[in-house]
Parts: C-alpha cells; structure tokens; sequence
C-alpha cells in the first residue's frame, strides 16, 4: 500500500443546512482557517447555495460541490439538475449515492452508476458513496455489499475516468448517529473498497484511488481514522457546518 501517491480529500457535505446567505458566511468564516492546507477542500453544498458558495469560494483553495446530479443531460426531469448546469455554475465535485438519498428517494445502485456517468462525462469529479447498514454488518455482508456496490456503480467507467472518482465508504450506523467507526474498521471497510477496484481494474489503478471515510468523523477522531493506509480522507456532515471543527479535520489530513 502506497499512501503517498494519493492525496487526501476532505469533503463537506452540507446535507439540507444552510441558506445561501448562511452558505456565504461560512465559507467566509472557514477560509482562512483551511488557507494552509495540505489536502484538497470541497464543500458540497445545496444546489440553490452554489452560486453564493462559488462566490463565496473564490480565490480561495476550497472548491464547491453538489450533493446530487441527474443522469439526463436534459428533459422533461421535473425538479431535477443536470451535470452541465452544475459545471456551468462552477461546480467541481458532486456527491452521488449517499445513504440518504437511497434509503428516503429510491437510488439504487443502478441510478448511481448512470448519475456517476453523468456527472464524469461532464468533467466533474465524481464522489460515490457507499457502505453497509447495521444489520448488513452483523449478517457478515460487509465485504460482498462492498465490493458489489463498488463495481456497480463503476459498471462503464473508463479507467482514465476513475482518476476523476473518489469512493466515500460510510457505514449506514455511523451517519449522523455519533457512532464512529473505529479505525481498524474504516481501514478494513476502504480496503474492500480498494480490493474492489482492484478486481476491476488492477492493483496499481486502485492504488491510485482516492477513498474516504464518513459517518461521525469529526475534530476528536479524524487524526485517528485518517492515519490509516486505506483512509485518504473525509466525508464531513454535522461538523462541516462548524468552521473550527472541520478546519481540525483539514489540518489533521494535512500531516
Ligand atoms: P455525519 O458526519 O453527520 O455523520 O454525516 C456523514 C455523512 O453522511 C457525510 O456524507
């Protein structure tokens, strides 16, 4: 394992917080604190915040993402969003697959795979989440659900494509829980994830893959979590809405 050939990322995702003007303060508030970091800083925001998020952002090294993306490019999608409006808006990154939107509007991981084309073919980094419910884990079906979800939501990706991916491994029982998982087993969830590309595209390509960990990372636990050889960084919910604590989580990436 090859730490040094991947750089760490550490995301934000906003989840449905924050107003536009409440997005511009925070960023305001954040930028100085994360000026020096040596990781990169996203912020996944909700799309009505990106253009005050973008504004905000400017000139800074903090890059704005969304927390969705359709997988038309355009049509008759009611309240959907496409991956060239979010590029065209100054979006970067988009989060695809989080646990929320399989669990209360109905992504599978069909829709992840199309969204995660979608969005690639559009030129913006793509960060897929994936991870297992409690009652996965305790059936001994962590690994396969892994692995399955992994491969799934790559199913025709390019292997010059996946240098524009990032997995997110969040255990469904740590999101939002205050549940963290313990080091050993984020290192163990990300290395089924990197054993999965891997299979699919060979052991030097997965080396070369970026993979986070989210589910109550926090200022307390991130150096901990991302000293580990498979974890290459966060997916921040609750303390990425406070600027200190997710600024703790950047410098700690940034060692
Ligand atoms: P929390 O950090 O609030 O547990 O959320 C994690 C998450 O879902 C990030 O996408």
């Amino acid at each position: 394992m090859n730490k040094t050939v991947r750089k760490a990322v550490i995301a934000g995702n906003w989840k449905m917080n924050k107003t536009p003007a409440e997005a511009k303060s925070l960023i305001e508030e954040m930028k100085p604190l994360v000026a020096d970091a040596n990781c990169d800083v996203v912020l996944c925001v909700p799309f009505i915040d990106i253009p005050a998020a973008v504004e905000a952002a400017k000139g800074s090294n903090i890059k704005i993402g969304a927390e969705n993306v359709h997988f038309k490019a355009s049509g008759a999608y009611t309240g959907e969003i496409s991956a060239d409006m979010l590029k065209e808006a100054g979006v970067e990154y988009v989060v695809i697959g989080h646990s929320e939107r399989r669990t209360y509007f109905g992504e599978t991981d069909q829709t992840v795979n199309l969204r995660s084309l979608a969005a690639l073919h559009a030129g913006l980094k793509a960060i897929i989440c994936v991870g297992e419910t409690l009652e996965q884990r305790e059936l001994g079906y962590t690994e396969t659900l892994l692995k399955f979800q992994t491969k799934m939501a790559l199913t025709n990706v390019t292997k010059e494509q996946l240098q524009n991916v990032i997995i997110a491994y969040e255990p469904v029982w740590a999101i939002g829980t205050g549940v963290t998982a313990t080091a050993e087993q984020a290192d163990e969830g990300n290395g089924y994830v990197r054993a999965a590309i891997a299979e699919a595209y060979g052991e030097d390509v997965a080396e070369s893959v970026t993979i986070q960990y989210g589910g109550s990372m926090n200022a307390g636990n991130a150096d901990e979590l991302v000293a580990k050889v498979n974890v290459d960084g966060g997916l921040i919910g609750g303390a990425s809405l406070k600027a200190p604590d997710f600024a703790k989580i950047v410098a700690a990436a940034s060692k």
